[in-house]
Parts: C-alpha cells; sequence; structure tokens
C-alpha cells in the first residue's frame, strides 16, 4: 500500500480468537447489561500498530449490541512525514504546534492516510465502518486558543448528530481528530481531547484511551490503578505526568462529567478490549473524581461466572 511509509506495519498478530474471547464476555453477562451503550475508544498513534486486534475487538463488542466509535490519534506517523519533508516538529505540554505547512501534513496523514486505512481495515474484517473527521457534519467547533500553538484547536462545541446516525444504522463511525475553527479553517485538535469531548456528547458509558504504556505511572514509576482529580493535578504539577499523559489525563477528568467510566490502558495488550468488561480481568488505570468513590460501572452481578 502506498501510504505504508507512514503508517506503522501492523504487529503479527491473530485475532483469530477474538469471537471465542467475546463469546467468554457474553457468557458473564456483561455483554446483556451493555447492550444499546456507546463505547468511545481512542486508538493512540503510538498503538497503531496494534489497529488489527482494536479493529477486531471493535468489530466483536458491535456484534454483541455495543455502539462503538473509534478515534485516532496518528503523532509518530506525522512526525515520520514531516521529518521526511525536513519540516521541524515541536510539541507544548503535549500539544504540537501547527503552523500552515504543518497543519497541510497532519489533514494529509490523519484524514487521507491514517483514517482511510483503518476503514479499509475494518471492511476487510467484514466490519461496517465509516471514516469521518470533526470537520464532517459540523461535529466539532474549536478555536485557536493560543496563537503560539498556531493552528491548534479548543473545542467549543461538538455536534454529535452525524456519528448517532451512523450507530443507529448499525455503523462503526472512525474519527480523525481535525475540527472547523473560523470561517473554513480546519483546525488540529488532540485526539485525546476530541475523544473525551465526543464521550461527553453521546452520554458514553465508558471512555478507553489505547497507548503505549500500561497505566498512568506515578512517582515511583509503577502503574497507578486508579488516579484521582488531586493527584491528577498534583502529578502534573511536579511532572509525573507529562508530554502526551497530560491531554489524555485532562480531558479524561472533563469527561467524568457525563462517562462513569475512564480507563488508560495498554493497546499492545491482546485484546484489551474485550477485557474491559471483564472485572476480573480489569488492568491500566481507571481516572476517577475522588479516590474509592466510584467504581467500575458494570454491576457485579453482570460479571458473575
Ligand atoms: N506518568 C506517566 N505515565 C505513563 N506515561 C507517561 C506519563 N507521563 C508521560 N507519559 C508519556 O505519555 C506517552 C503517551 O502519550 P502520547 O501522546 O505519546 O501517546 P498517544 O496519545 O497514545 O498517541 P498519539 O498522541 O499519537 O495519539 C507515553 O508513551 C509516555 O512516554
Ligand atoms: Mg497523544
Amino acid at each position: 500500500m502506498s501510504n505504508s511509509y507512514t503508517i506503522p506495519a501492523q504487529q503479527d498478530e491473530t485475532c483469530g480468537d477474538a469471537s471465542s474471547e467475546a463469546t467468554g464476555l457474553e457468557k458473564t453477562g456483561a455483554s446483556h447489561y451493555l447492550k444499546g451503550k456507546v463505547l468511545v475508544v481512542k486508538l493512540g498513534g503510538s498503538t497503531l500498530a496494534h489497529q488489527k486486534m482494536v479493529i477486531s475487538d471493535l468489530i466483536s463488542l458491535q456484534r454483541l449490541g455495543l455502539r462503538p466509535v473509534l478515534v485516532h490519534g496518528g503523532g509518530p506517523s506525522i512526525n515520520a512525514m514531516l521529518e521526511a519533508l525536513h519540516i521541524p516538529t515541536h510539541f507544548e505540554r503535549g500539544l504540537r504546534v501547527t503552523d500552515e505547512q504543518t497543519l497541510e501534513v497532519v489533514c494529509m496523514v490523519l484524514r487521507g492516510q491514517i483514517n482511510e486505512h483503518l476503514v479499509l481495515l475494518a471492511a476487510s474484517m467484514g466490519g461496517k465502518a465509516v471514516g469521518l473527521c470533526g470537520t464532517d457534519g459540523n461535529m466539532l467547533h474549536a478555536h485557536i486558543a493560543d496563537e503560539h500553538l498556531g493552528f491548534v484547536g479548543e473545542i467549543d462545541m461538538v455536534d454529535p448528530t452525524i456519528v448517532q446516525h451512523l450507530l443507529d444504522q448499525g455503523y462503526l463511525p472512525i474519527i480523525a481528530p481535525l475540527g472547523r475553527g473560523d470561517g473554513c479553517d480546519c483546525l488540529n485538535i488532540n485526539a485525546d481531547q476530541v475523544a473525551a469531548a465526543l464521550a461527553q456528547a453521546l452520554s458514553a458509558e465508558r471512555l478507553v484511551f489505547l497507548s503505549d504504556v500500561e497505566g498512568i505511572r506515578g512517582a515511583d514509576s509503577t502503574c497507578i490503578a486508579e488516579l484521582s482529580e488531586a493527584d491528577a493535578h498534583r502529578f502534573i504539577e511536579q511532572g509525573v505526568i507529562h508530554g502526551g499523559m497530560i491531554p489524555k489525563v485532562t480531558s479524561s477528568l472533563r469527561a467524568l462529567e457525563a462517562v462513569p467510566c475512564v480507563h488508560i490502558v495498554d493497546g499492545s495488550e491482546p485484546h484489551i478490549l474485550l477485557h474491559e468488561f471483564d472485572q476480573h480481568r480489569r488492568c491500566g488505570t481507571m481516572v476517577v473524581r475522588n479516590r474509592g468513590e466510584e467504581g467500575p460501572s458494570i454491576p457485579p452481578s453482570a460479571n458473575a461466572q
């Protein structure tokens, strides 16, 4: 494929046992509880190599009655293309500084390459996916929040109508993180922020970030099972949470206003999205308002074996 230059090669994974894993989930009763509920998944650009497994799991979950929405990033692929074109890359607090030239590359890679590639992959696996970005159907309106960052959008308004229509018709929406600014400006929006804003607007049952780490690491470098709002702010201030983890954590906290369950997990873990709904195999970091206050949203009875 011509875009294989920027899209990471698919890891040699077999997805063959996805349906038996999904059948296992069905047996626990969790799938009955989750029927009709919306799941928003953010697939990090850092985790694109595991795209096949992720899409296979999403298709299995859709067959079990869940309404999944996939938002993807593309950081490393955009970096590779910028490097090939000798355009320098800069980040500030995890956000890409985006001048006009960089914006062109961001749009080309996210929409023209990665999004198209994921839709084709879903189709090849028997899924019914539709690729779109935040400028479609007036889904995402944003403004330039900081002139210094260039064409980086901060979300003002989300209209999820187009996504809801697609879900109603049984499609898997796959969304590239671009939005409309004033006039006909296209803006680059951090994919974590897009996923969180959509999850809120869709009143999703769950928001899952698939990244290249097992979860959020604390000061001692071990993975934190439950991160409270107070700890999150403290860790950001101390630099324990930095770079690309900052927008992930801040948007997780915002999403909690409407989404009962927000997880940050390792996208390379086999069938991590199916295990998400199995209380006994839970992993990664759950972001919560106050420690111990909010538990998982699946009633324990639904997970009884
Ligand atoms: N406290 C922390 N715990 C875990 N990872 C952290 C922490 N602080 C910073 N990070 C960094 O955050 C990175 C994940 O964010 P990053 O933006 O790079 O990936 P992504 O959001 O999954 O992909 P993309 O931005 O391409 O969509 C990790 O690889 C890690 O280096
Ligand atoms: Mg990121």
